[in-house]
């Protein structure tokens, strides 16, 4: 992995998140909150997969768009997953193996580019026009270049084939004084995206999908609705996510401050019953290969 990632001038921007989502693969969606595993049965559907169908899940995490996406498929079909962090991969690994899934495996590997390291320890990825789709979970923004990646899925999908991709749109801003609160106290955040991101309007994303080759994008918004039972709750949920890197960011001797500063917000967003829920936009993006 190492020595697909040295090749990459962004190899080492990449090798971060790599850890970061290592070192949430122990909680990640285990902390009592349905988030992610709603949003990848969506993904799934949207997807209109197939029974035999040949599928690569890119930025698998644990599993959430690749065991359905094989559930779908079914023995006849085949799903890879593939994915920059070690413990997520382990985690796909247990589900497969959970729901004895033969069709599936997950491999350690970077996504955008399609490579990932065999069992000897080997670079290697898949052949141009082997897959029926390619499904990118809450992932696709993470890749510095989503362009390259785009392209990369473009010579991977036989010809008709489907690239869909679920990302984030409008948040919540009920939340945004829990945010503001935050903001002061800590510096990074894997999720702010370049001012020249195309996951800024669907009009851009749709524009770079016809730029590499794909026709007929067409972008499905809802709700996505998470509850919380409160505080105590949101706190884990946060550091089993990307979102613990702000955290991670704020120095001890504030991090009191801040954290008072967050539940004084929070505070304020609970329900009669104490729970807490948020209402975030989230697309679904589905464009076929020329
Ligand atoms: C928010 S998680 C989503 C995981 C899963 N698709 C889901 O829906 O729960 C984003 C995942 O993308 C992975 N990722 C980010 N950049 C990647 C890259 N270049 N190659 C492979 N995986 C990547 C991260 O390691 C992380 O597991």
């Amino acid at each position: 992995m190492t020595e697909i990632l040295r090749r990459t001038p962004t190899g080492e921007l990449k090798w971060a998140l790599a850890q970061l989502f290592d070192r949430s693969a122990p909680t990640y969606e285990r902390v009592g909150v349905s988030h992610f595993d709603a949003l990848g049965r969506q993904l799934v559907e949207h997807a209109g997969l197939r029974e035999g169908e040949r599928v690569l899940d890119v930025g698998c995490g644990t599993g959430a768009v690749l065991v359905p996406a094989a559930l779908a498929v079914g023995p006849r079909g085949s799903v890879t997953g593939v994915d920059l962090s070690p413990g997520m991969v382990e985690r796909a690994r247990e589900a497969i193996a959970e729901q004895g899934l033969t069709q599936a495996r997950a491999v350690v590997g970077d996504a955008e580019t399609a490579e990932w390291t065999d069992a000897d320890g080997t670079a290697t990825g898949p052949a141009d026009g082997s897959f029926d789709a390619v499904l990118a979970g809450i992932s696709l923004f993470f890749f510095p270049h989503p362009d390259a990646a785009a392209a990369r899925y473009r010579t991977l999908l036989a010809p008709g084939g489907r690239l869909a991709v679920s990302w984030w749109g409008r948040p919540d801003a009920r939340w945004d004084p829990v945010f503001a609160a935050s903001a002061p106290y800590g510096t990074a955040s894997a999720h702010r995206l370049p001012d020249d991101s195309p996951f800024r309007s669907v009009d851009a994303l749709h524009s770079l999908l016809a730029d590499s080759g794909f026709t007929g994008a067409e972008t499905v918004e809802t709700d996505c609705v998470t509850r919380f039972q409160g505080p105590r709750q949101w706190w884990r949920w946060v550091w089993s996510t990307a979102g613990r890197q702000f955290w991670e960011s704020v120095p001890d001797g504030a991090r009191g401050e801040a954290i008072a500063a967050v539940n004084a917000e929070l505070d304020r967003l609970r329900a009669p019953d104490g729970s807490l829920t948020s209402v975030n936009k989230v697309r679904f993006t589905v464009a076929r290969a020329v």
